[in-house]
């Protein structure tokens, strides 16, 4: 298993869910990581968390950065990957993460909510590639995106959602082939449900069966201190046990 310790992760939509939990792995591990976001108020509290998460900071520097950069904003995420090289010299661990989710029929589904969902899902993580490929070539990096069950498995309700996801899986299976070629390793990571402030309702005791955000850290650390030699390029995670109905 290779020592992660002063390398750096760029993590889209790490103050929150998944995100944050990936980074506090990451972070965990001796890693330098900066967090990308919309909301200004929970990037600030998330670095705070994270620092206090971190055993040793880089000389006097703060090992966390947090940039607000909306996905579906290429030049934001720009400067974010250019404050991300210019703190900590490169990029060695991406991970497209940040998602959202507009769930009913598609009877009701307007457009704006289709295209927030596509622009976020799909286009964001497009463009976070785009953003960050320059780093991850010179670093012979690794490239995680956060799809989701939802990309397998359709249902009532799922249209924008599912659309966006089973094209996240077909995106990155092809960057996978495209960019192995070039050093730089992509895996996807389709999780099942997760205890998460998704949709905007905060995790509660009856979520208790769902995975964790720590369960989709551990699966990102997996995928970073394997041998490059080794491409698992997809992983499906699931709860255990079911809810039980
Ligand atoms: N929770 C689940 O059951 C589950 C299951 C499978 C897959 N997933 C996927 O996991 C990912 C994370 O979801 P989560 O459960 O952790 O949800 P969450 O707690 O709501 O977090 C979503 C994150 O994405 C960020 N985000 C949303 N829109 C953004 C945009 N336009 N630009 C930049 N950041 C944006 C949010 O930050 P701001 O609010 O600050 O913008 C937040 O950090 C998503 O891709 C989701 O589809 C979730």
């Amino acid at each position: 298993m290779r020592d992660l310790s002063g390398r750096t992760a760029f993590v889209t939509g790490g103050n929150k869910g998944i995100g944050l939990g990936v980074a506090r792995g990451l972070v965990g591990a001796g890693m330098r990581v900066c967090i990308t976001g919309r909301d200004l108020e929970s990037l600030a509290a998330s670095v705070e968390s994270l620092e206090a998460a971190a055993d040793s900071p880089v000389g006097d520097a703060s090992p966390v950065l947090g940039e607000v950069a909306d996905v579906r904003d290429p030049a934001a995420l720009e400067a974010a990957v250019a404050k991300t090289l210019d703190r900590f010299g490169a990029i060695d661990v991406v991970v497209a993460n940040a998602g959202v989710g507009r769930f009913g029929s598609v009877i009701d589904l307007e457009l704006d909510a289709w295209n927030e969902v596509i622009d976020t899902n799909l286009t964001g993580v497009f463009n976070t590639v785009k953003a960050t490929l320059p780093a991850l070539l010179a670093s012979s990096g690794l490239l995680v995106t956060i799809g989701s069950l939802a990309g397998a498995n359709f249902f009532a309700g799922g249209s924008a959602y599912n659309a966006s996801k089973f094209g996240l899986a077909g995106f990155s299976q092809a960057i996978m082939l495209d960019l192995r070629e070039r050093g730089v390793r992509v895996s996807t990571i389709m999780p099942g449900s997760v205890a998460t402030p998704f949709g905007g309702r905060e995790p509660s005791p009856e979520d208790a069966w769902k995975l964790h955000p720590d369960d989709i850290a551990e699966s990102v650390l997996y995928l970073a201190r394997i041998d490059e030699r080794a491409l698992p390029s997809k992983i499906e995670i699931r709860p255990s046990r079911p809810k039980q109905r």
